[in-house]
């Protein structure tokens, strides 16, 4: 059963799950990267040319393949955007949600360019979207760590911890 790494935007899903990977000798599926390898063209190009709607069911297509492998998968931001995704997160091994404050993310998310939500949305309807998935990776995780204010070291040692224990 996989490790799921969730998370909003920006927390550093990608980077800390590369190094779990390591440490612990499990390959690591991005499923951006993922998507992006299946589709042969960039997220925000499919958000552009046929819309999140269908970006979200490829989303749930990958998650339905990627469920029951050993490895660690770092998911978008908007896996628990669908129940049925939810579902299948609390089912399907450990899921470690990754926390950090909105004012620390918005500092390393403004001016991103290859995400099609922060290009599309002010800060402050970032801020209405973070506000409400909180709850919802909350529900769909076993633990959380709260990365503000942390390096990706300090990051990686509190996962290893909880993953250990
Ligand atoms: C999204 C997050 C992105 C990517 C897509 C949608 C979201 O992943 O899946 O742009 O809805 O939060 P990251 O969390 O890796 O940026």
């Amino acid at each position: 059963m996989p490790i799921f790494l969730i998370g909003f935007m920006g927390v550093g899903k990608t980077t800390v799950g590369k190094e779990i990977g390591l440490l612990k000798g499990l390959p690591v599926i991005d499923m951006d990267h993922f998507i992006e390898e299946k589709e042969g063209r960039a997220i925000k190009d499919i958000f552009r040319e046929d819309g999140e709607g269908f970006f979200r069911t490829i989303e749930t297509q990958v998650l339905m393949e990627l469920k029951k492998k050993e490895a660690v998968i770092t998911t978008g931001g908007g896996i628990i955007e669908r129940k049925e995704n939810r579902d299948i997160l609390s089912e399907s091994g450990e899921v470690f949600h990754l926390y950090c404050s909105f004012e620390e993310l918005w500092e390393r998310l403004e001016g991103d360019s290859e995400r099609p939500l922060v290009q599309k949305n002010s800060s402050d309807q970032l801020r209405n979207l973070y506000n409400r998935r909180l709850p919802l990776y909350r529900n769909a995780s076993n633990s959380e760590i709260d990365t503000t204010g942390k390096s990706i070291e300090e990051t990686l040692n509190e996962l290893m911890r909880l993953i250990e224990s």
